[in-house]
């Protein structure tokens, strides 16, 4: 018997202002299309931006269902929108931004464990890393360099 350790390296920036300027720029796409999401029920706004290797931003946010399964986080929006779209493009960034219309969100939002499972599947098809940038309204953003980064042990196509 024995343990195993697995690590995770993120990047912290301290605010908005402190990222790289196409970063920024992402954001703030993201940010723009967190304002149009369709979230009557829970009132949590989430935008998603993602930075295509032929150039092309595609941007998502969260759907809303009064059948509440039936709806769709912005990351798998936004992300499925990409691969029906540029379906031989690699997606290089995805810029996510989060915060309850509630109250003040000020701390980074990372993407669920669905979004996760489902950004994993387009890492393992490209064969590539997907930098992943989230934060709150406000605050800190996390970068992590690729999404295996975030979810440890994942499943994908090699099991089959
Ligand atoms: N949501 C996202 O869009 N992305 C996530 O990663 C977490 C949750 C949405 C789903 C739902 O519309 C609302 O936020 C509250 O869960």
């Amino acid at each position: 018997m024995k343990d195993i350790k697995i690590e995770s390296t993120l990047t912290v920036y301290d605010d908005y202002n402190e990222l790289p300027a196409a970063i920024a720029a992402l954001m703030d796409k993201a940010s723009k299309a967190r304002l149009k999401a369709y979230a009557p029920y829970s009132k949590f706004l989430v935008g998603a931006a993602i930075l295509l290797d032929n150039g092309e931003i595609i941007c998502g946010n969260n759907q809303e269902n009064a059948s509440y399964p039936s709806g769709l986080c912005a990351e798998r929006t936004a992300i499925y929108y990409a691969g029906a779209e540029y379906p031989e493009a690699k997606i290089v960034t995805m810029a996510l931004i989060a915060g309850s219309q509630r109250h003040p969100t000020a701390s980074p939002i990372p993407p669920c464990g669905a979004c996760r499972q489902a950004i994993s599947e387009y890492e393992v098809k490209q064969n590539s890393p997907i930098e992943i940038y989230f934060m709150g309204e406000t605050g800190k953003i996390v970068k992590s360099f690729s999404l295996a980064n975030l979810l440890p042990l994942g499943f994908d196509r090699n099991f089959l």
